[in-house]
């Protein structure tokens, strides 16, 4: 493989994600941003961050309030996160615009996104300057998702919300499921022997344990919208 090195390095981790974050401000005014720069930053406590800069209308509002939501965008709101990355609360009500409605969150003042399927609620716990970008580093305090993706087993399927990527400058869908956390090293099962025709009158009979159809563990309790669930892929 031939590569050729830029004469100057920059940010080039693609694909990340390009998130909605809703916010409010003392006076009550609401807002959305649209962010590229965040991530998951710790499990145990649940943390992330977003980056933004001092320039930003929402800047002062993040100061000031020390609460945001990030709304993970689906397909249908690609039009909209574009537009509330280029467009100002300064110059315009981006709710309006783009036919958006709060919704409420559980634990920070701060809405939520109705038309977002899935609103992560953050109360922040450090800003760190680091040049362009001043970093929230931030407490996940409540998650909410549609629950049309959640089964009748309790499992949320992430992979039906239709989830959008950015990568260097373009809105992508997610195509195929390549594999799944730790298939590279999963144990394929053996093959099923076959039955004695002895065995049917003597064996014990197991109860069957079932699992969801993603394969993943969903730990709820009744309450599980305020706690968040911890899957196999999280490190
Ligand atoms: C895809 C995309 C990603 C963006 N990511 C960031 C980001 O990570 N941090 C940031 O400060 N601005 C980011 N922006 C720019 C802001 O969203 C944009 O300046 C917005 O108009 C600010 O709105 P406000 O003035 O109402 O806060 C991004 C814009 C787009 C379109």
């Amino acid at each position: 493989m031939a590569k050729i090195a830029f004469k100057k390095p920059g940010n080039f981790i693609y694909p990340v994600p390009a998130v909605m974050v809703s916010l409010k401000d003392k006076s009550g005014k609401t807002n959305i941003l649209t962010v590229a720069w965040t991530g998951t930053i710790c499990s145990d406590p649940p943390m992330a961050y977003i980056s933004v800069r001092k320039n930003r209308g929402s800047y002062p509002m993040l100061v000031e309030s020390g609460e945001f939501v990030i709304n993970l965008p689906d397909e249908k709101l690609v039009k909209a996160l574009d537009y509330c990355g280029v467009r100002s609360i300064t110059k315009v009500d981006k709710w309006k615009e783009m036919g958006l409605h709060e919704g409420t969150a559980t634990v920070v003042s701060a809405p939520t996104i109705e038309e977002a399927p899935v609103s992560i609620e953050c109360k922040v716990t450090q800003v760190l300057p680091l040049g362009t970008h001043d970093m929230f580093l931030a407490e996940v305090v409540a998650v909410q998702v549609d629950d049309q993706y959640i089964d009748e087993k309790d499992a949320f399927h992430m992979d039906q919300v239709g989830l959008v990527a950015y990568s260097h400058g373009d809105y992508m869908s997610l195509g195929e499921k390549l594999g799944s956390f730790g298939y590279s090293v999963r144990k394929k099962p053996l093959p099923k022997k076959k039955k004695k025709a002895s065995d049917s009158k003597t064996a014990p009979q197991k109860k069957a344990v079932s699992k969801n159809p993603v394969g993943r563990s969903v730990k709820r309790s009744g309450d599980w919208k305020k706690t968040g669930s911890r899957k196999k892929g999280d490190k």
